[in-house]
């Protein structure tokens, strides 16, 4: 539970190797987070994670398996967590996946693997982790969406449709949340310098994990429903969420 001042003090990352969700980790860790526990599918990618999480102030990690495709293992990984572990404050969704949009256009296994990954997946384990954290009365269920999901682009709708699904749930669930003690905060970075994006040409107001990762524990801290990083993507995507059509075609993106 939040200590007497409000600082997380302990933090389950789904997606334990991603670059943003060890970022995050390191970032609560160094704000007073004692125990932080890494779920994801390759052990080994998490154990070499932990002594960065340690050496930021980590009193207690932990490594555990997880597998967004296997919905059916789902609630049994959240009640063994939280009964193992007790009691979570953050609970963070960072897996996913980009995909090859190209190849998703005529290969509907490779865009469907983005919609398991990125949207069942989340949707499946969030159902999972939100009881938990109502039945505890108390954290915040942190899901990273993206500004993709906010106008699907030409260049990458897929990856966008999977992360709109994924927003849309989650700000559906937060209004069920409301009153429970618990609450969902969603995350909607711009392009992030990440093992996701390695070798592509950085997009403008490129951000990085550690600048995504300051920026949730600041929505936590202030309670926020809805995090933009860098914050000024709000106000870039309200106005390509509102271009017409015609207009929104001609673009670059
Ligand atoms: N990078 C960006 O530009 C950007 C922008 C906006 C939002 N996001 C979102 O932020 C989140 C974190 O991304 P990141 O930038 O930190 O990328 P990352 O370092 O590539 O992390 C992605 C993570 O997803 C995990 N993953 C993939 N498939 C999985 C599966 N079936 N089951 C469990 N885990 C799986 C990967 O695990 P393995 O190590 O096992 O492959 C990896 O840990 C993602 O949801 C991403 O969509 C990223």
């Amino acid at each position: 539970m939040n200590d007497a001042l409000g600082s997380v003090q302990s933090a389950l990352v789904i997606g334990g190797s991603s670059d943003i969700g060890v970022a995050t980790a390191r970032a609560l860790a160094g704000r007073g987070c004692r125990r932080i526990v890494l779920a994801g599918r390759d052990p080994d990618a998490m154990r070499a994670r932990l002594p960065s999480i340690h050496d930021a102030g980590a009193a207690e990690t932990d490594v555990v398996p997880f597998d967004a495709l296997d919905t059916d293992s789902h609630e049994s990984f959240v009640e063994d967590v939280f009964g193992r572990h007790h009691d979570f404050d953050v609970v963070l969704v960072a897996f996913g996946v980009l995909g090859d949009q190209a190849k998703a256009e005529s290969d509907g296994a490779a865009a469907v693997h983005v919609a398991m990954v990125n949207y069942v997946g989340a949707m499946s384990v969030m159902v999972a982790a939100a009881k938990a954290l109502r039945r505890q009365g108390h954290g915040v269920l942190v899901v990273l969406s993206s500004v993709a999901g906010e106008r699907a682009r030409r260049s990458n709708f897929v990856y966008g449709s999977s992360k709109a699904g994924i927003d849309a749930f989650a700000q559906g669930l937060a209004d069920s949340m409301v009153g429970t003690g618990a609450r969902v905060m969603v995350v909607r970075p711009g392009f992030v310098k990440s093992k996701m994006t390695e070798g592509e040409e950085p997009a403008p107001l490129a951000t990085t994990p550690e600048a995504v990762a300051e920026a949730i524990v600041g929505g936590l801290g202030s309670g926020a429903t809805t995090v933009w990083v860098p914050s000024k993507m709000r106000w870039v995507m309200s106005a390509l969420r509102h271009l017409p059509r015609p207009v929104f075609r001609r673009l670059p993106i």
